[in-house]
């Protein structure tokens, strides 16, 4: 072994370039942030609103051939669909669009929190996480959970080239995973990590509440990165 050669080879992922990528609550913070980093790595984007016209207005300020349409649309002419709604309105809008949503891969990014004078705190779905509640409402799709610990301020800041983190990505299928890994990649300074199953999204999104605290403390955008892989 050279010692340009990792001890940990990555495994082979797919070609994912010609995939479309929508994103529902595409006209918030991270939505806006994830549509136009991927954009910007040339993938074909759609930001999904439920109103058609918020979404063409968001998609005509990132440029970049960013589609607007609304969240049926979107997840309709979509093969890879980003959840990017508040924890709040996640399950109405899931189970709105189970049969749009079937057959695609599912990303859910959403991290239940709650916030008092102490700051985040995590809350625990009943189905055990919002990626849980996600696969319970969408029996037909194939749901992961990515991308939670991101800086929307990061992500939608066009000054900064390369976003130096890892992403944590976790779902029930192999094939799925490794998409949403391979779509990770594609962003400047991003890996995809595999993460483990649905069961264990719970602390995923619940190290949110964490980072939260480190923003603060350290007044920074903290990003997260697993040694040793
Ligand atoms: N902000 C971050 O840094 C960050 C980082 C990682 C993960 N996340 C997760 O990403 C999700 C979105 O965060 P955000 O900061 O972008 O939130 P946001 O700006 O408050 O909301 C995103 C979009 O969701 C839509 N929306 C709002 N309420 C809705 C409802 N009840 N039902 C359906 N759609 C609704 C809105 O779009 P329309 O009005 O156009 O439909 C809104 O623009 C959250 O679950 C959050 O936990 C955020």
């Amino acid at each position: 072994m050279t010692s340009l050669e990792s001890a940990n080879p990555a495994p082979q992922l797919p070609d994912v370039t010609q995939l479309v990528v929508g994103v529902l609550g595409g006209t918030g913070d991270q939505g806006r942030g994830l549509a136009y980093r991927l954009a910007k790595a040339g993938q074909q984007v759609i930001i999904g609103s439920r109103s058609a016209e918020r979404a063409e207005s968001a998609a005509a300020e990132l440029g970049l051939g960013v589609r607007g349409m609304d969240n049926a649309s979107t997840a309709r002419q979509s093969d890879i669909v980003i959840i990017a709604v508040p924890w709040d309105g996640h399950g109405e809008l899931l189970a709105a669009l189970a049969g749009e949503l079937a057959g695609k891969i599912v990303v859910d990014c959403v991290n239940p929190l709650g916030f008092d004078k102490q700051g985040a705190y995590a809350l625990t779905p009943e189905e055990g996480s919002a990626a849980q509640q996600a696969a319970a409402l969408l029996p037909d799709s194939r749901v992961t959970a990515a991308f939670h610990h991101l800086s929307a301020v990061l992500l939608q800041d066009p000054q900064i080239a390369t976003i130096d983190t890892d992403v944590l990505v976790l779902g029930d299928e192999r094939a799925a995973t490794d998409v949403v890994q391979a779509l990770t990649d594609r962003i400047p300074g991003m890996r995809g990590i595999y993460a483990g199953r649905l069961r264990n999204a719970h602390q995923v999104e619940s190290l949110v509440a964490n980072l939260i605290s480190v923003n603060r403390r350290y007044k920074a955008h903290a990003g997260l990165r697993v040694t040793d892989v």
